[in-house]
């Protein structure tokens, strides 16, 4: 698992007029915001536009693209690295999509106190724990929902 860090896209988002310490829910961008947010998400992840898109229909639904969303909204908006830095696509994901070694579950499972509770807090003050992601009772592969959701 990457271990999480500060962004490294802070000013790329200032830039932009966003505040990386408090970003906006995606639905308050405008078109062009959006559409020059666009290349933090692909190098964040290493992937080319394709990888989330239908590229002869950038409005079209897919399942990344839905996870993309929830992502900004539950873990970029919703809550802030423990020390105050900003948190972003980037911290979590170091220029890859997929990262996670599931193999030894135990191991794992350490990995993600340290990184995304213990250094992770919410936006909403409210405590912090696996839950927050994994919900109560404790669903291990919670993207398959976000993938599928509306
Ligand atoms: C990690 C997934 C991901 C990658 C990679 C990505 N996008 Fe997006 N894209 C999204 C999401 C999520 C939205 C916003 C949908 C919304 O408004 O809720 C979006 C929106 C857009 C839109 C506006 C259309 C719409 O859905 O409102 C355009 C145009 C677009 N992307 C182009 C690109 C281009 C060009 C690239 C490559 C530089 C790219 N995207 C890379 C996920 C991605
Ligand atoms: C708190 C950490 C964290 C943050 C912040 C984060 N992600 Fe993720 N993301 C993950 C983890 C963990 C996975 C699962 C990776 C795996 O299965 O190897 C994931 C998976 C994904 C996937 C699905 C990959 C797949 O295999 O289907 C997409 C798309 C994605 N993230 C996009 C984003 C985007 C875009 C952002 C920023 C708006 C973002 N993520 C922010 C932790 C994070
Ligand atoms: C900031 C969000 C977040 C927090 C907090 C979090 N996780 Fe995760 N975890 C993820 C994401 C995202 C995935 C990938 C889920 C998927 O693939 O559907 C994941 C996957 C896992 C997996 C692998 C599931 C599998 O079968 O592949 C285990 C085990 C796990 N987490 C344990 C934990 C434990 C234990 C805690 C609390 C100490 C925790 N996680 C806290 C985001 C989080």
């Amino acid at each position: 698992m990457h271990p999480i860090t500060t962004s490294a896209m802070a000013e790329d988002l200032k830039k932009l007029g966003i505040d990386p310490l408090k970003p906006p829910p995606l639905n308050k961008l405008s078109p062009d915001t959006i559409r020059k947010l666009m290349p933090t998400f692909a190098r964040s992840l290493g992937v080319k536009c394709a990888a989330c898109h239908d590229t002869n229909d950038f409005k079209a639904s897919t399942p990344k693209k839905k996870v993309a969303a929830k992502m900004w909204s539950e873990f970029v908006v919703g809550m802030q690295m423990d020390d105050g830095s900003p948190l972003y696509c980037d911290s979590c994901h170091g220029g890859k999509m997929e990262f996670l070694d599931s193999h030894d579950k135990k191991a794992l499972s350490a990995a993600m106190d340290a990184n995304y509770v213990k250094k992770l807090k919410r936006t909403d003050k409210k405590e912090h724990s696996c839950e927050q992601c994994h919900g109560d009772p404790f669903e291990p592969k919670f993207l398959e929902a976000w993938a599928k959701a509306k």
